[in-house]
């Protein structure tokens, strides 16, 4: 399978370029980039690496990479500034993104190939590329909260000693201030999260909110997320490569899950092949549904506010 990034030249796109090295499942890689020689110097340095970690094709190049990619990562934008949250960052990336859509769509997007839209505000973006791009639209997915979950499971696995790969707990909705924890799943090996010794309301609010945070405090302490949001998405591109249909909580056009419609969130979502095979509702506790549903209204209004400023 090849993968092209674009933005691949940034700290995102190059980091998912060394996690998708590093986990060794797709053939091949292009880093594109509007900086051509930081790209240059991403890919140069990543092939010097393919002798220890995969026999990966790993190149920089031109949208010239589009129309033989199976799948098209899109990381290029402007990062958010400290105190700035991701909506309002909106205006700043909305223009850069739909140019980058025309210029996919110009340079031969196969309509078997899938877009992974990763640039902020993901879900908003997300939704844009749903009605510019000619795919169907499981064939367009965003990173949504994929990213918050494994941050979650991190925090809450740091906070009570525990093997962080045994912490299993969602976050869903919105990439953003509207995202929403999901207690009522939370396990450990499989045990009751809420009943582990040690837990209480004031913890998982103490985690919780430390997680919402956690992509402002990664700005503020090193300029922006590399290592966390390249892993987070490498397991997207290889449930993807390999079929795996895996249970992601990616953000997708939704159409009736939880009663949203007409707006991309996360939801629990079955990533395989060809894209988003199907978004599946397993009941949430009422606080839990009722913040997944101001979630998706909170982007609605946006997308209203967006569309009305560059049309449908
Ligand atoms: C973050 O939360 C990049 O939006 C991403 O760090």
């Amino acid at each position: 399978m090849k993968v092209s990034i674009i933005g691949g030249g940034g700290l995102v796109g190059s980091c998912t370029a060394f996690a998708l090295q590093a986990g060794g499942v797709v053939r091949s890689v292009a880093l594109l980039d509007v900086n051509e020689e930081l790209a240059q110097g991403q890919a140069l340095d990543l092939l010097h690496g393919t002798p220890v970690l995969a026999d990966q094709e790993i190149v920089a190049g031109g949208y010239e990479h589009i129309a033989d990619s199976d799948l098209v990562c899109i990381t290029a934008g402007l990062r958010r500034k400290p105190n700035e949250s991701r909506l309002d960052l909106i205006n700043r990336n909305v223009d850069l993104f739909l140019s980058i859509l025309d210029q996919v769509q110009q340079a031969g997007l196969r309509q078997d190939a899938l877009v992974l839209v990763v640039s902020n505000p993901v879900d908003v973006l997300t939704y844009l590329a749903t009605q510019r791009l000619s795919l169907p639209p499981g064939r367009v997915l965003g990173l949504g909260t994929q990213l918050d979950t494994i941050r979650f499971r991190s925090l809450i696995a740091q906070e009570l000693k525990l093997p962080p790969r045994q912490v299993s707990a969602l976050i869903l909705g919105e990439h953003g201030d509207s995202m929403v924890p999901i207690w009522s799943s939370a396990t450990v090996a499989g045990l009751p999260l809420t009943k582990w010794p040690g837990w209480s309301t004031q913890l998982a609010n103490r985690i919780f909110q430390r997680t919402r945070g956690s992509g402002a405090e990664v700005i503020r302490k090193k300029g922006g997320a590399g290592f966390a949001v390249g892993v987070a998405i490498a397991e997207v591109i290889h449930s993807v490569a390999l079929d795996l249909r895996r249970v992601l909580p990616v953000s997708s056009l939704q159409n009736g899950t939880y009663g949203l419609r007409d707006v991309c969130l996360s939801v629990p979502t079955v990533v395989g092949r060809q894209g988003v095979l199907e978004t599946v509702q397993v009941p949430l506790w009422p606080k839990e549904e009722q913040a997944l549903l101001r979630s998706g209204s909170v982007l609605r209004q946006t997308l209203d506010t967006v569309l009305a400023r560059v049309g449908t």
